[in-house]
């Protein structure tokens, strides 16, 4: 599958966290060659791993939305909270299932495409408004 870059316009010109977000979504995508695998081990290494990225870069990414002053950082966290709770629920249906399907990884990857695309891009305006970047 060809890697999905994340555009330009949705950068913020922070490298730690532009970076955090083209590996969640790389590994997101990673699941793709698993549609239809029983190999639970394989997965759950792989929905693991995107777990601690996920928490790594929600921190991270709120950290600086607090230290920028970004008013919706609660409402942020919320949301972070809650894509942190779905990513749980698609692998556990996955693992009851005993199967990946494509199903769980569309929706995995909308899920946290949709979050970079749309919900991070008021703090974007806000860093570039705000001249922190
Ligand atoms: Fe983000
Ligand atoms: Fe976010």
């Amino acid at each position: 599958m060809k890697r999905y870059k994340i555009p330009n316009e949705v950068l913020y010109g922070i490298k730690e966290l532009d970076d955090q977000h083209q590996e969640l979504v790389d590994t997101v995508r990673s699941l793709d060659a698993h549609v239809g695998s029983d190999d639970i081990a394989t997965i759950e290494k792989i929905f693991d791993h995107l777990e601690k990225l996920m928490i790594k870069h929600f921190s991270d990414e709120e950290s600086i939305m607090k230290e920028t002053e970004f008013p919706d950082v609660a409402a942020h966290s919320v949301h972070h909270k809650k894509l942190l709770e779905e990513a749980r629920q698609i692998f556990s249906i996955a693992v009851s299932r005993g199967t990946l399907s494509e199903h769980d990884i569309n929706e995995s990857i909308d899920k946290i495409l949709r979050h970079l695309l749309l919900a991070d891009a008021p703090f974007n305006t806000h860093l570039r408004q705000t001249q922190h970047v």
